[in-house]
């Protein structure tokens, strides 16, 4: 079993440490907890201690603490030290290098990897002295989680919040439980979400898609141990953070297709999960439209955009791989396979989107999926998590064959 060494500082979202103990204890790992006399007036060591059934460093020169030099122990036991959450005082001393407590003076002493989830007010967060810190810890290869945005303690809106404890969890999972290493220095990059082609300087043409299903397969990529590329258009899920996983955020089919474009030079896989638009406004309005008296229609001149899919489909190398999807409302499998011989794609994921909503939104999926020279492989209903590991399971075993 791994061991996490979770050190928690005097941030008020301390209270949401005993719950991320809970939640990496559910994920198979052993959790030891140190704190920060600050984080003590927050959350007793009792409290810590009950949950994970071993004492709490807090003090350098506790006798009753584990081992003959308890930071030192904590320090060599651990797998993963993760600071949570991480004060800007906190930060500040690891970027120097300063070691005067006992939570400090371990983080020194660890050769573990060093995860860092900080959180604190907004301006302590965007203080020069703070992102300089940052910085120092991201080039000394800590791995940094980004604070989210929303409501503060302090009662007004700001970057500075602790992200979410699952979203810490599953960061901590990356890290250090990859289910397997069929996918070890191996690039995967993933488009996900929909396109949206703008009409004017307000509204835009855009689809249905929530980005579950590309996350779902970036999940499974990152546990089969990829450095993953995530191009993003619109989503309604949060798209996981991780040390092995870049984010590039764009709008139209046009920057997704840049964006491809660049990273395939590097890339060993694209899936392209994203729902992209078909057509973009032949030239979008430079000021909103007005509905002008007595109009009764409205014509919208649209010309086609770049089909990303194909294109790298056309110019991909020698043992890379491309894999779409067809969303099709009827003749799933003979419109699938012509998106497999157009695109020169190696595996088409054929999904019905039939009904108004179809896949889209939804936690399940049926999908079929498609070879050149294969019989269409029917795969069961199945969550879309399970559908990922899946699919990722079967990249791989193609990469091997390629290789
Ligand atoms: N795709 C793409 N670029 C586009 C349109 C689609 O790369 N401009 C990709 C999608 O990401 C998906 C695959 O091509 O992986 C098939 O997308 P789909 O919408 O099912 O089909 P289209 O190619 O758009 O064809 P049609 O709309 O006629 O079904």
């Amino acid at each position: 079993m791994k061991h996490v060494a979770v050190y928690v500082t005097g941030s008020i979202a301390a209270y949401k440490a005993v719950e991320l103990v809970r939640a990496l204890q559910k994920k198979g790992l052993t959790v030891r907890v140190a704190e920060t006399k600050a984080a003590t007036k927050l959350v007793g060591p009792v409290t810590f201690a009950s949950l994970t059934k071993h004492s709490v460093l807090v003090d350098l020169w506790d006798k009753s603490a584990e081992g003959h030099v308890p930071h030192i122990e904590l320090a060599d036991w651990a797998d993963l030290a993760v600071v949570v959450p991480a004060t800007a005082n906190v930060i500040a001393k690891m970027a120097n290098g300063i070691a005067d407590d006992a939570v400090t003076a371990a983080l020194l002493a660890t050769s573990a990897p060093i995860a860092i989830i900080p959180a604190m007010n907004s301006h302590m967060w965007g203080n020069p002295a703070t992102q300089r810190n940052i910085n120092v810890l991201k080039q000394d290869g800590r791995l940094l989680m980004e604070p989210a945005t929303g409501y503060l303690a302090e009662g007004y809106q700001g970057k500075g919040r602790l992200p979410a404890v699952s979203a810490i969890a599953n960061f901590v999972e990356t890290v250090l439980i990859a289910d397997d290493d069929q996918l070890s220095k191996r690039k995967v990059v993933v488009t996900l979400g929909g396109t949206r082609e703008p009409l004017d300087p307000v509204r835009f043409l855009g689809n249905r898609s929530s980005g579950k299903m590309g996350v779902a397969i970036v999940r499974a990529a990152l546990n089969a141990g990829a450095t993953v590329t995530i191009i993003a258009g619109s989503v309604q899920v949060q798209l996981p953070q991780s040390p092995h996983c870049q984010i590039i955020k764009v709008t139209t089919t046009e920057e997704m297709a840049t964006a491809v474009n660049q990273e395939l030079n590097d890339a060993d896989v694209l899936v392209m999960a994203a729902a992209v638009a078909d057509f973009k406004l032949a030239s979008p309005a430079q000021q909103k439209i007005k509905k002008a008296a007595g109009r009764s229609n409205y014509q919208l001149t649209l010309v086609p955009t770049i089909d990303i899919l194909k294109s790298a489909g056309q110019r991909k190398r020698p043992g890379q791989l491309v894999v779409g999807f067809a969303a099709e409302t009827n003749d799933l499998i003979a419109n699938a396979q012509k998106k497999l011989a157009n695109k020169n794609a190696d595996v088409i994921v054929a999904n019905d989107v039939g009904g108004l909503h179809g896949a889209f939104g939804s936690e399940d999926n049926r999908v079929t999926i498609l070879q050149p020279n294969q019989d269409p492989d029917k795969w069961p209903l199945m969550s879309k998590k399970a559908v990922g590991k899946r699919l990722v399971d079967l990249i791989a075993q193609l990469l091997r064959k390629e290789n």
